[in-house]
């Protein structure tokens, strides 16, 4: 199993003066929830999420030697114009990751980046754009280092990409993502995110997420605030069990393709976030009315016609809506018929399982 210590580099065979990658990479959606780290970027428990498709971030990247060496040198675009307030939060990153990409001062950047969701939809962007810019630096030291192996390409991408946001490192690759050592699940660690390794029944081919848009304001907590709640929180140590008995649960689902099993997973997993949440000091609620609203209309029509659609939430009000493929045109005509009224401005996106990142 590699550590840490092993994605810091020896001395790189080749020179490079200037070039551009353009990577997109997508948003993930878990399942089993992250919530609570440890140091570094270590999460408190594993996770498992699917990764998405249509929600993503594009982001090119634009490097030149430059004579100065002592200092970290970037420009920040956002759809081509320059972003100072996303500035702190990639300098960060950037100070984070130098020592696993030593080269990061030899060079000035430029990063351009942009969502195909709508910007404030309340769709976190970290998890796509940490993904999409790892991306990048890892091709320049692939670049740097030819010699590099595929798997540790990806494995290094993810590490890099963990530490821009925890999330993140599970949206590198497809379709279905562990992050944080589980006993029975090979090669799972915390330092990256892994495929899933097991057997996956076919009812969770092409699974989709419609992502209702409940409410697009900014959050009143961020995740590194509610992360760090999870410390001294009174039930810490059961949620984190749990979590440990939710993912081995969900690996036997994933085999035998039980979907009433799964929903009392996913839709446990969600309200447990929020319990977290609620029952930390401060609490607070991300909730909204028609949240509570858009999860009782789901109760009701699954009890109403046995159709598998379940929901999950993230840390907002958004709720994604998850179902297998072959009921999508019911399910699409009963979010029509009966959650559109819930969302601002009747918005929500279609989105289903994908593949992880994508070289431009
Ligand atoms: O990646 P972060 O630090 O923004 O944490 C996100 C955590 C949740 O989205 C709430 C759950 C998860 O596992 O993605």
């Amino acid at each position: 199993m590699l550590t840490a210590k092993d994605f810091i580099p020896a001395a790189y065979s080749q020179t490079i003066e200037s070039g551009e990658y353009q990577w997109s990479a997508p948003s993930n959606i878990a399942l089993v929830k992250y919530w609570g780290k440890k140091d570094n970027q270590i999460p408190a428990n594993p996770s498992v999420s699917f990764t998405l498709s249509n929600c993503k971030t594009i982001t090119k990247l634009a490097f030149a030697k430059k004579e100065n060496k002592d200092s970290l040198s970037f420009d920040l675009l956002f759809e081509g114009q320059p972003k100072e307030d996303f500035k702190p939060k990639i300098q960060k990153f950037l100070e984070r990751i130098e020592v696993y990409l030593p080269f990061l001062k030899e060079y000035h950047f430029t990063i351009d980046t942009q969502n195909t969701f709508p910007h404030s939809s309340g769709i976190a962007s970290s998890a796509s754009g940490m993904a999409a810019l790892a991306m990048n630096f890892i091709s320049l030291e692939k670049a740097l280092n030819p010699a590099m192996t595929d798997a540790y390409f990806y494995q290094k991408a993810s590490l890099l990409a963990r530490l821009g946001s925890g999330s993140a490192c599970r949206s590198v690759k497809g379709q279905v993502v562990v992050w944080g050592k589980q006993a029975n699940i090979e090669g799972s660690t915390d330092l990256y995110g892994v495929e899933f390794p097991n057997e996956i029944h076919a009812n969770f081919k092409n699974y989709q997420d419609t992502i209702l848009l409940v409410d697009k304001g900014e959050k009143q907590v961020s995740s590194t605030v509610g992360h760090d709640l999870m410390h001294n929180h009174p039930y810490a140590s059961s949620r984190f069990a749990q979590a440990h008995e939710n993912l081995d649960a969900l690996k036997a689902i994933f085999k035998s393709g039980d979907l009433d099993a799964f929903i009392k997973i996913v839709e446990s997993e969600a309200l447990t976030l929020h319990a977290m949440m609620m029952t930390s000091m401060p609490y607070f609620i991300l909730m909204k009315p028609n949240t509570l609203q858009i999860i009782n209309t789901i109760w009701k029509f699954r009890n109403e016609t046995q159709i598998p659609v379940c929901f999950t939430l993230d840390a907002g009000a958004n709720v994604h809506v998850l179902y297998p493929e072959n009921v999508t045109e019911k399910v699409l005509q009963f979010i029509k018929d009966e959650l559109v009224g819930y969302c601002q401005n009747g918005q929500y996106i279609c989105d289903e399982i994908g593949n992880g990142a994508i070289l431009l």
